[in-house]
């Protein structure tokens, strides 16, 4: 079984191939940073305009390093959301295209799906699981019962933790985006040189609060400007360690109480997983391994490179669905909103 999976739906354009036996057999991956980040961030427009110029070719690309033709296909999956509605438009015009012209199944993914279950390609992992999907829109804790069966234990009230490294790197301006670049900058850090808020950690529920970071960061360096007229490196590197360590140290309180519940409910459940692109940051990899070893469970993520956006999760998640007969009508509409447990 060959199943084409096309991302669209941020600042990503991508295309994959995966066989059922075989494995990932391509993803191609052309990212956009170079066209958003004089801007500080993703323009829509600018997004929807470069994936329009690029998803043939990238779609192109993804069979000929697959070895393989349209004709091949067992089916053709596509995000249909959430996420900017433009580029969403386009992924799933194409994968319809492909649908009608070749006379096989569409499937419109939810994004976040793709996130969820991309780890059971990557790693060895089994429902259910404990998921902490964190991104640059979102940052949850679910509970993954199976392929469509998601609980959701809790969410951000406010901003994403991917939200908050984007907007504090801009405030230090370290530019977009913002995760990869206060990483750097933290391996020169003390981590234990600023007290950041823990907003809602006392609180017994799983839910974040991440706004409030980005004006304590904002605060600090007007402080350490107007004593030294300038942010010197150091108190850059110090303020990306000790924000990337309350970021982490939030995770980690949020997911004991989410372990809590999970193994209260699955007593035979092991796995936990991190995933989307805030799941790159190899010091918060770290800290929920630990966490994950001091419950006696599993820790894993797919590799740093596949953290982020990209087709191979769509192509998973599409494989998964397509497995259980869930396939989609072509009169589907992209959905810019589409909480994964509704
Ligand atoms: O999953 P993703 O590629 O797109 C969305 O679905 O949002 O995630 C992008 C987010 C951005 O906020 C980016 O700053 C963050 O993931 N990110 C990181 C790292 N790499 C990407 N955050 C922390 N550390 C990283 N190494
Ligand atoms: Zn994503």
């Amino acid at each position: 079984m060959l199943v084409l999976g096309i991302e669209t739906s941020c600042d990503e354009t991508s295309a994959a191939v995966i066989d059922d036996e075989k494995g990932l057999l391509s993803n191609v991956v052309l990212t956009q940073l170079k066209e958003h980040e004089k801007y500080g961030g993703v323009v829509p427009e600018i997004a929807a305009r470069s994936h329009l110029h690029y998803i043939d070719n990238i779609i192109k690309q993804a069979l000929e390093e697959a070895q393989i033709s349209f004709k091949d296909l067992s089916c053709v999956a596509a995000t249909g959301g959430p996420g900017l509605i433009g580029g969403v438009m386009i992924g799933v015009m194409s994968a319809k295209a492909i649908s009608m012209a070749h006379k096989i199944p569409f499937l419109a993914v939810n994004h976040l799906e793709g996130h969820a279950l991309m780890a059971r390609l990557t790693n060895d992992v089994e429902f259910p699981y404990l998921l902490m999907l964190t991104s640059g829109g979102h940052c949850q804790i679910l509970i993954v019962e199976g392929v469509d069966k998601y609980k959701q234990l809790g969410t951000t009230i406010d901003d994403a933790a991917g939200e908050a490294f984007d907007k504090t790197a801009k405030i230090m301006g370290l530019g977009y985006p913002g995760g990869p670049k206060i990483e750097q900058a933290a391996k020169d850090g003390d981590a234990n040189r600023f007290k950041f808020p823990k907003p809602l950690c006392k609180e017994d529920n799983c839910n974040f609060s991440f706004s409030g970071l980005k004006t304590s960061v904002r605060l600090q360096v007007e402080k350490l400007t107007s004593e030294d007229h300038v942010l010197k490196s150091q108190d850059v590197n110090d303020i990306a360690a000790s924000l990337q360590k309350t970021i982490a140290d939030v995770m980690v309180i949020k997911l004991q109480k989410a372990i809590d519940i999970f193994k209260a409910k699955f007593p035979e459940g092991k796995d936990i997983v991190v995933s989307g692109g805030v799941a790159a940051n190899q010091h918060i990899r770290d800290a929920i391994d630990i966490l994950a070893k001091r419950n006696s469970m599993v820790f894993s993520a797919p590799p740093i490179k596949q953290c982020t956006d990209n087709g191979a999760m769509i192509a998973w998640a599409g494989m998964e669905r397509f497995k259980l007969g869930l396939i989609d009508d072509l009169s589907f509409a992209p959905r810019p909103r589409w909480p994964l447990d509704s």
